[in-house]
């Protein structure tokens, strides 16, 4: 919102004012007695269509109901914005209402979390209302990649099987979700050479989940040793470097053969973002607990 000019700001105010002024003025006006000619309580002579007016004082009550609106008025006008660009004495804004509900709600929910932080995350995955709780940080956090029910989408992990990139246990899924995980898969063209030679690569590592390409398997073997360092002798896979086994017929990026020869091509790199700046610690750890029961 812009800054109100000075002028509209001093209009207004002098509107308002001069309103509660008027009001006052009317009371007051109103009180005096300014018919001497008629006694108080007597008929004023004219009535119309069977009511008659008398010379009655206000009745007290509704003065002071007045009168007390009129001192309300004026004292929430001192204490909160209304007049123009001043602010308020209270320094009131309908932001930092909002502010302070949030905080509110935030040391509500914090008390929770940090109950459920005193529990291991083995023990918080048997329990269902924290892995409730921890469903609808999921939903909220973590579904627009993994999928609502976790069970992901080609490039994105799935939660819910036994095949872990970085590894299952209760300690390695928090540290996943605190700080992140970048798996690189270099391109491979040039170290593998022609497109031959790629596909004699991707015939080996079908051949691994007993299946068979186009290519030349065994030829293909001999070149995985250049695999090898990141993906094992065995090519099962290595947790330190989010390598997968290529053994198990579970796939991130596809197992076909297109996919494959796509991988090693181009090479894949999939981002798990960080989340230590993004939720408190106590609501990790409720993470990592709903993440762990969904194996159960
Ligand atoms: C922007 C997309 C994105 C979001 C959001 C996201 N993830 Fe991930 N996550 C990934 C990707 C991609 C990977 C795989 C990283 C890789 O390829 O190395 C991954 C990997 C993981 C892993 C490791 C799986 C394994 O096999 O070791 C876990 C656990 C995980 N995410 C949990 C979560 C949780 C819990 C949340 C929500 C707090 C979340 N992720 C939010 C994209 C995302
Ligand atoms: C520098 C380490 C490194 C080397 C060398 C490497 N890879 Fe990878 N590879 C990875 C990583 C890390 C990923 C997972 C990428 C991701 O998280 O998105 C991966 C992913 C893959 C995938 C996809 C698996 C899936 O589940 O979809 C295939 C297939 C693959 N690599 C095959 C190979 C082959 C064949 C070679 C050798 C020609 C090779 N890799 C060399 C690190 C490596």
């Amino acid at each position: 919102m812009n800054e109100m000019s000075s002028f509209w700001s001093g209009w207004i105010t002098f509107i308002a004012l001069l309103n509660i002024f008027l009001c006052v003025w009317m009371l007051w006006w109103c009180q005096r007695k300014h018919d001497d000619d008629v006694p108080e309580g007597e008929s004023m002579g004219h009535s119309f269509d069977g009511i008659e007016e008398f010379n009655n004082p206000l009745p007290r009550w509704w003065l002071g109901m007045f009168y007390a609106g009129i001192v309300f008025a004026l004292l929430y006008l001192m204490l909160y914005p209304g007049l123009g660009a001043y602010k308020g004495a209270l320094g009131w804004t309908a932001v930092n209402q909002w502010e302070r509900e949030i905080q509110k709600a935030d040391n509500r929910y914090d008390r929770i979390f940090e109950d459920y932080a005193k529990v291991s995350i083995e023990d918080l995955s048997k329990d269902p209302e924290a892995v409730k709780v921890g469903q609808r940080l999921f939903g909220n956090n973590c579904a627009l990649c993994h999928g609502s029910d976790a069970h992901g989408a080609p490039g994105f992990p799935n939660l819910t099987d036994t095949d872990w990139l970085y590894g299952g246990d209760p300690e390695t899924i928090k540290k996943t979700i605190t700080f992140g995980r970048n798996g690189n898969m270099p391109t491979m063209a040039a170290a593998v050479g022609d497109t031959a030679d790629i596909k004699n690569v991707a015939a080996h590592v079908l051949s691994l989940s007993g299946r068979k390409g186009s290519g030349d398997a065994e030829a293909g073997r001999a070149k995985f040793a250049l695999c090898a360092a990141c993906h094992g002798q065995d090519a099962k896979g290595n947790k330190m470097l989010g390598a997968p086994n290529l053994t198990d017929n579970v796939w991130l990026h596809g197992g076909d053969e297109a996919s494959i020869i796509e991988t090693i091509t181009n090479g894949r790199s999939g981002a798990m973002p960080t989340f230590k700046d993004k939720l408190s610690e106590e609501k990790i750890h409720v993470l990592a607990a709903y993440v762990y029961s969904l194996n159960k």
